[in-house]
């Protein structure tokens, strides 16, 4: 087959893959077309770039270098420390971490404001990964219900309660891409697939700054951690990655673009070192990639402690030199460490950092608080946070969206709905009655005391039936620790019950940042209370809390019902309790592979084919002991109902360069119930000039369907979704033939080939 090359931005390559000639023309609407595609979009509200010359003319040194300073504050309260309310009345605080309230920021802000001789408003950073106060499931939990308006809308929720508190900058979305579940942080990203987590991240922006940077009850978001920090070696956190420039630009970089395209104010950059660079001061993502490619223009900010840690790293050799590094590379602020403010004055009489280079750092982080409206608005309202936060509208948001995240990975035997006539339930389980780890690792200002626990959840909906059963409680064990005492009393209460909701997984301090784990499985005596308690033969339902993918295999052979809850957030038992009685009918999907065991990572679904593709021969490649099957694939999720897909049909057997294709498939609900089915389209170029992945995600779709209903789901692929990094990591696309697959999840499903043709 012959096999040509075009690259993104008009450029024709050679056809490497079989040698054939160079195609030597492009059509000028196609580069136009591309051009477009790759362009970075314009930024937000309009700034007066004659105030900001006139303002950073006015500035000391000191006033300047306090702009690029992100102080820390309590880590828990968010009140000031000793000495910062001095110098914010000198003018000499850029921007807090943690400080939030409607109440403190404002007394805050009029110290900058009243005494401060520059009158800079003062900018309030904040960690609101997945809600502000109104927690919502973590970003694994909302990337599970692959619904990006309800990923929209929590964000923007997230939005309006911190806003409202004073805080206008986040310090999301967590982009990360990772294929390590041993990685604690895999809970704050989308998973292990680019083409979601780049839907989720543009979601995010969105929900978070509204259309455009400054829009009242929004914030600016801050992408994060620029780049490969989710590719630590061994899932170890903070740890070095090894990524080649062409998976870094297939793979990692796709969502921090997607962020970018959606408009997102601000970059993090990772704590992690790249090829021989910390990412924080790395010359080719931060230099090259996005400052030059990308011609990211916004604020840059230095992980927590990041410049000074440059020491650690073993490149800079004091802070000084730390604090050089990282403003040549482009840091603008530096969160926590002062290296910038304590020796930005000797660099710059030194001519070790220039003044040009000084004032652009200052003037993007003035240009944000200027897009942000805080140099007209520089107080917030504390009339809106009273209305805002934990109102009864956010925490219905936040039941439904923890709802729609949650994945049913087993019901055998129709265990779950429970029956409308079920007399007594037992609910047992450490998980099922903190309140503390229904939030996640990353909970913002959220409050256990807000939390409602399974147990509560479950109560509450059980008075509400017909004839309400009665629901009993034991714990069973704690979520780790080698105790079994409470074995026999939750024994007796599963014998003395119709049905187990059994709910166990993984506190949540063991999941996130620093919260690398060398096992998986469940911990502490959990996984012997499950066995226990099948062994009174009660029909039992898992309930799973849980930051990663957990190696749970006797439970996914051995408990019948199986729902995968991650950590839900403030409303977890409503969100539960609507499942496991089906007023809620599960419709997640996982976005990330569950290994069988460890030993398997990475494990993920868009790996490529090798040499020696997986079979029975002994000669190929997979483990001789255990094989490379997951134990549950990325894509996939049950329902209460069923779907039928058929009828998979092409607009085309041929599409030219510059061409689109429209897929359409149909999907029948067959089943007793209104459900939700995930479409999932996946594509695989057959023959590529370098190897390709044996499938990848290119589009989704969240339908619900009446029992009976049936509906044709379409999609469109354009030019530019066949394309890839080419071996000089150049985009580009290839003529040659792909298969689409359409499928509920990256396993089997439909399958259909066309072929990309000159036009
Ligand atoms: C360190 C974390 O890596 C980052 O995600 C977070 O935003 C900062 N600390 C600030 O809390």
């Amino acid at each position: 087959m012959s096999r040509q090359s075009l690259l993104a931005g008009g450029e024709l390559a050679a056809n490497r893959a079989e040698g054939s000639g160079r195609l030597r023309s492009i059509t000028a609407a196609l580069a136009s077309v591309l051009a477009t595609i790759l362009a970075v979009p314009a930024s937000g509200a309009e700034v007066d770039e004659r105030t900001l010359d006139d303002l950073i003319r006015r500035m000391s040194v000191a006033d300047k270098l306090g702009q690029l300073q992100q102080f820390g504050t309590d880590g828990n309260t968010g009140e000031l420390l000793k000495g910062q309310e001095e110098l914010l009345a000198q003018g000499q605080i850029g921007s807090f971490i943690n400080a939030r309230g409607a109440r403190y920021t404002n007394r805050i802000q009029r110290i900058a404001i009243e005494s401060s001789p520059l009158k800079i408003p003062v900018l309030f950073g904040y960690d609101v990964i997945h809600g502000y106060r109104t927690i919502f499931p973590a970003p694994l939990g909302m990337a599970s219900s692959w619904d990006m308006k309800a990923i929209e809308q929590a964000s923007a929720i997230a939005a309006r309660e911190a806003s409202a508190a004073g805080v206008r900058w986040v310090f999301a979305p967590m982009v990360d891409i990772a294929r390590d579940p041993r990685w604690g942080r895999i809970i704050e990203g989308a998973g292990e697939d680019p083409y979601l987590g780049s839907r989720a991240a543009a979601a995010q922006v969105r929900g978070l700054q509204g259309a455009t940077l400054g829009e009242p009850g929004h914030v600016a978001a801050c992408v994060k951690h620029w780049v490969a920090y989710g590719a630590a070696e061994g899932g170890r956190d903070y740890n070095s990655s090894e990524v080649s420039e062409r998976t870094l630009r297939g793979v990692y970089f796709p969502p921090f673009r997607a962020a970018l395209d959606a408009g997102v104010g601000s970059f993090m950059t990772a704590l992690n070192e790249l090829d021989g660079e910390p990412a924080t001061v790395n010359s080719f993502t931060l230099g090259q990639v996005l400052r030059k490619e990308w011609k990211f223009d916004g604020v840059v900010l230095s992980d927590y402690q990041a410049v000074e840690q440059l020491i650690d790293h073993g490149v800079a050799k004091d802070g000084e030199a730390a604090a050089q590094m990282a403003l040549k590379a482009g840091i603008d602020v530096e969160e926590q460490s002062e290296m910038f403010r304590k020796h930005g004055a000797t660099l710059l009489q030194e001519g070790k950092v220039s003044q040009a280079r000084l004032d652009q750092a200052v003037r993007r982080i003035l240009r944000l608080k200027m897009k942000l409206g805080l140099f007209e608005k520089p107080y917030v309202d504390e009339a809106i946070e009273h209305a805002e936060i934990l109102c009864a509208g956010n925490l219905a948001a936040a039941r439904e969206v923890a709802g729609r995240s949650m994945v049913l990975l087993r019901n055998e035997g129709e265990i779950l709905p429970l029956k409308p006539d079920v007399q007594s339930i037992a609910v047992i389980g450490p998980m099922a009655v903190n309140p503390q780890d229904p939030l996640g690792p990353w909970f913002a200002d959220g409050k256990k005391e807000e939390t409602v626990t399974l147990l509560a959840g479950i109560k509450a909906r059980a008075a509400k039936a017909p004839n309400p059963p009665k629901v009993a409680y034991a714990k069973g064990c704690e979520a780790v620790g080698d105790s079994r005492e409470g074995f026999d009393e939750a024994l007796r209460v599963a014998r003395e019950s119709d049905v187990v909701i059994l709910a166990i997984g993984e506190p949540s301090d063991q999941s996130g940042e620093a919260a690398s784990l060398a096992s998986l499985d469940l911990p502490g005596q959990q996984l012997a209370l499950a066995q226990a308690i099948k062994g009174t033969g009660k029909p039992i339902a898992v309930v799973l809390l849980n930051g990663r993918p957990l190696t749970i295999g006797w439970v996914a052979e051995n408990i019948p019902a199986i729902l995968e809850a991650w950590y839900p957030g403030s409303q977890a038992g409503n969100a539960v309790a609507d499942i496991l009685f089906g007023d809620v009918n599960p419709g997640g999907k996982l976005p990330l592979t569950f290994p069988k065991t460890v030993g398997q990572i990475p494990l993920y679904y868009n790996h490529m084919n090798t040499g020696r593709p997986a079979g029975d021969f002994k000669y190929t490649s997979k483990y001789a002991d255990i094989g490379n099957q997951p134990l549950y694939s990325f894509g996939f999720g049950l329902s209460y109902t069923r779907f039928k897909l058929d009828n998979l049909a092409l607009s085309a057997k041929t599409i030219p360069v510059g061409g689109r294709l429209e897929v359409s498939v149909e999907v029948e609900n067959v089943g007793p119930r209104a459900g939700d089915e995930v479409v999932q389209l996946y594509l695989r170029d057959e023959v590529a000039s370098v190897t390709r992945p044996v499938k990848e995600l290119r589009g989704f779709e969240r339908i619900r369907l009446e029992p009976g209903e049936r509906r044709t789901v379409r999609f469109t692929l354009e030019t530019m979704d066949l394309g890839f990094y080419d071996r000089e990591n150049r985009f580009c696309v290839e003529l040659g033939r792909f298969k689409v697959t359409v499928g509920d999840s990256s396993e089997g499903g439909l399958d259909a080939t066309f072929e990309l043709v000159r036009r």
